[in-house]
């Protein structure tokens, strides 16, 4: 892939995952959390943040776009972007980088701030040593 196509599709990507922050559900954090996921076959998944009176029921943007995509046949991932209302970078949460680490391993997780500056890192920096089964 050309360096240009790799940062039109970032660029995409945050775009949709903040479209989907729009959807989020946070009336008790009031922390808004949008994600865009790409999956091998091309298709992009969204998902904001479905939280809940009982807390733990709360499910992160990250897993809301995978289970989507899950439940609808993908299997394997390319990036996924993540967006919310911090001035600085949100990053995926532990139990949204075991989630990605098992369906994404190589893949790429984008950010952006406030200042519209992106930043790309891979799953692996993250999670070197994720656990696996
Ligand atoms: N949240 C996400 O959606 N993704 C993350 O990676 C971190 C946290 C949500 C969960 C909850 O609705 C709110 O942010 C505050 O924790």
């Amino acid at each position: 892939m050309s360096q240009n196509k790799g940062i039109e599709e970032n660029s995409l990507l945050i775009k949709k995952a903040k479209e989907a922050k729009n959807n989020s559900y946070s009336p008790y954090s009031k922390f808004r959390v949008g994600a865009a996921l790409l999956a091998e076959s091309n298709k992009i998944y969204t998902g904001c943040n479905i939280e809940n009176s009982s807390y733990g029921a709360t499910i992160c943007a990250e897993r809301t776009a995978f289970s989507k995509a899950i439940s609808e046949g993908e299997k394997t991932f390319k990036k996924i972007a993540i967006t919310s209302d911090l001035n600085d970078l949100t990053f995926p949460c532990g139990i949204c980088l075991q989630v990605i680490s098992e369906f994404m391993p190589k893949g790429e997780i984008i950010l952006q701030n406030k200042n519209n500056i992106i930043q790309v890192y891979k799953v692996s920096e993250f999670m070197p040593y994720a656990f696996k089964l």
